[in-house]
């Protein structure tokens, strides 16, 4: 069993991805049971589909919701946010939007692709809202249709936010990654700067990805699995 001694580094970035919420129940978007197997993300998580018809897109939205609701953090998620209690730097850059990281307790938590539990108006800007049904579809002020705070398909990434991330991974000296396919830009980007950076990179996931070949040492195991048990002193 592969271990780390968190003192030998002064930065830690983990990177996580939909694998990571996978053991929580939360399901994955590519692969078997994934949401985009059962759902076309062009009918409802992007721009032009919110546009065509906004109250199917909430109404999947809510559907997301009410999954990830039903779901909690797991061992994995508890082991990231002790470390980042004993640690002096530890950032979760993650592509979740489930919360999962903030409910087991991690603090410095970057979310590139948006979160579940925040609506935008286009005028009166963000709305946090936590539960399975929105509050409203539209703003109590002007009555615009509210959209997720998500990055959604063909979205521009927030770019305040993803250069948080590079700062992020130039600094770090341990890069891990955990639960991504590696094939949605930027995740496939990731694991190159961290390298290029220095830091040594660890890659958490059972299958084998198109990035895999990046990682000083890849880990073929679960992140429920493989994250109580890696720091050890
Ligand atoms: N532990 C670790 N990894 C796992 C686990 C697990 N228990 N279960 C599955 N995985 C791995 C899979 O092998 C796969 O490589 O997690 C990865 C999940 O890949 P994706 O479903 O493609 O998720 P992700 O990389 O987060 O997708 C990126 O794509 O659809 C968009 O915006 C969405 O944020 C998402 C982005």
């Amino acid at each position: 069993m592969q271990t780390i001694n968190p003192d030998e580094y002064q930065y830690i970035v983990f990177f996580t991805g939909a694998g990571m919420s996978a053991e929580s129940g939360v399901p994955t978007y590519r692969g078997r049971g994934g949401v985009w197997s059962e759902y076309r993300w062009e009918e409802c998580a992007c721009q032009e589909a919110f546009d065509r018809d906004p109250q199917k897109v909430l109404e999947f939205h809510e559907l997301r919701r009410k999954a990830v609701l039903e779901c909690r953090p797991h061992a994995g998620h508890f082991a990231i946010a002790e470390l980042g209690k004993m640690h002096p730097k530890v950032v979760v850059v993650t592509q979740n939007i489930d919360g999962m990281h903030q409910r087991a307790g991690s603090e410095d938590v970057m979310e590139l692709h948006g979160s579940l539990w925040r609506l935008r108006c286009p005028t009166h800007g963000i709305i946090e809202d936590v539960g399975e049904k929105y509050k409203s579809y539209r703003c109590e002020h002007c009555g615009s249709w509210l959209r997720p705070d998500i990055t959604w398909f063909r979205d521009m990434l927030d770019e305040y936010n993803m250069n948080q991330a590079i700062i992020a991974l130039r600094k770090c000296d341990l890069f891990i990654s955990i639960g991504t396919s590696g094939v949605v830009y930027p995740a496939a980007g990731f694991p190159k700067i961290a390298k290029e950076y220095g830091a040594k990179c660890i890659e958490i996931n059972p299958e084998r990805t198109e990035m895999s070949f990046m990682y000083d040492i890849s880990i073929r195991s679960t992140a429920g699995e493989a994250l109580p048990h890696l720091f050890q002193k």
